[in-house]
């Protein structure tokens, strides 16, 4: 695992331990994300009116291989948060109805959607998941205890944010389908961390970040919506669609694909990022999953805390950890001041948790250090 980190533009000098909140990408990822905005320069005229919506519909091609899904029913977005947002101005409910989510969801995201409710009277429901995780009966038990007559939806992190686990959804999803109730999963950490089969999940909206574990360019994610939803999705940002001059099949492509002028290299550069991923990434996966399971052991006897989580299958590429009560406020700006250790630590549910993610130019050493930094500066 030595050289791989010369692959990604990464500072050398730094011990980064925080590909979960902004990944690096690696060279010729960016190289071919350059390359388009490039193509796009040399005659912008022909670019943006023809030639971006065939290179657009190759990397949806691409993309649905790579998760399990048709190229029709995927549109690109530049964040998770701008595909959510799509979702969520597009659900007719009534006051009342109730949006079931777990205690564990992104936080903006969280944000979002309160705002939203506290504009309509949708109620949110922040279904608190009790710690330590252990068995997938127990997290579905507490999670459908949540489920009442009035919820409608149901939106859930397929990995999670602050708590980095990797959630049992299938059983969760299968139920709601019985009850007839939306599905949205925010799998902003999924693509290139684990394996994706959006249509064995039979989800109704998948949304996914390529820019985390793909390595793809910043700015690439995407939002999947099931055929039968389609008709009824209409973009928060209104520009040429089904009335314009761009050519498609599809009203949902047209009214989302062109949002106003806009650099899609990003979008355009998801192949390259995939095919990087099965030469690179995908047999070094191992190695950092038992590396981040290693963590998971050190961190209970360094912290002296008990783990959110049993770990296992709980556990992909991250994995968080409280910190114990006394632990310094600033240990997030100590451990960069002081040892170039960049990782995150902030407060979740009243614990303060450290975050770890092991990307595939990490190595044990990275972790070393971290683990022999953390006594004396808790
Ligand atoms: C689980 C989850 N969902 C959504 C997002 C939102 O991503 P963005 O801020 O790029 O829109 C993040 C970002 O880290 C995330 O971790």
């Amino acid at each position: 695992m030595n050289n791989i980190k010369d692959t990604f533009l990464l500072d050398p000098n730094i011990t980064f331990l925080n590909h979960g909140s902004f990944g690096s990408c690696p060279r010729p990822v960016f190289q071919e994300y350059q390359k388009w905005q490039q193509k796009l320069e040399h005659q912008p005229v022909q670019f943006m009116t023809d030639k971006v919506y065939s290179a657009l519909k190759e990397s949806r091609i691409a993309l649905s291989e790579f998760m399990g899904c048709n190229e029709d029913e995927l549109v690109f977005f530049p964040n998770p948060t701008t595909a959510t947002t799509n979702i969520i101005f597009n659900l007719d409910l009534k006051p009342g109805d109730e949006i079931l989510m777990t205690n564990h969801e992104y936080g903006a995201l969280v944000r979002a959607w309160t705002a939203w409710g506290k504009r309509t009277g949708i109620k949110i429901v922040q279904q608190n998941i009790p710690a330590p995780l252990d068995t997938e009966e127990r997290f579905i038990e507490e999670f459908w205890k949540g489920v009442n007559v009035r919820t409608k939806v149901i939106f859930i992190s397929h990995i999670t944010s602050p708590t980095a686990l990797i959630f049992p959804i299938e059983q969760i999803l299968a139920r709601a389908r019985e009850k007839g109730l939306i599905t949205i999963v925010d799998g902003a950490h999924v693509p290139g961390q684990v394996d994706l089969d959006i249509h064995a999940l039979g989800c109704d909206y998948y949304i996914g970040a390529i820019h985390k574990w793909l390595c793809g360019p910043k700015g690439s994610s995407f939002l999947f919506v099931k055929k039968e939803h389609q008709k009824w999705m209409k973009p928060v940002v209104y520009s040429w669609g089904k009335n314009g001059e761009d050519p498609g099949p599809s009203e949902f492509l047209q009214d989302f694909q062109w949002q106003g002028t806009r650099d899609m290299s990003a979008f355009l550069s998801i192949p390259t990022a995939i095919e990087f991923y099965h030469q690179e990434i995908s047999s070094l996966q191992s190695k950092c999953r038992e590396m981040n399971l290693h963590a998971f052991s050190e961190f209970q006897s360094i912290l002296g805390t008990k783990p959110i989580s049993s770990g296992g299958n709980w556990l992909g590429q991250m994995v968080s950890h409280p910190l114990p009560d006394h632990a310094s406020p600033d240990l997030k700006e100590k451990l960069w001041t002081r040892h170039k250790i960049e990782i995150p630590v902030f407060e979740w549910n009243g614990l303060q948790l450290i975050r770890l993610s092991v990307q595939i130019y990490n190595q044990q050493n990275d972790i070393d250090s971290l683990m022999s930094a953390l006594p004396s500066l808790i």
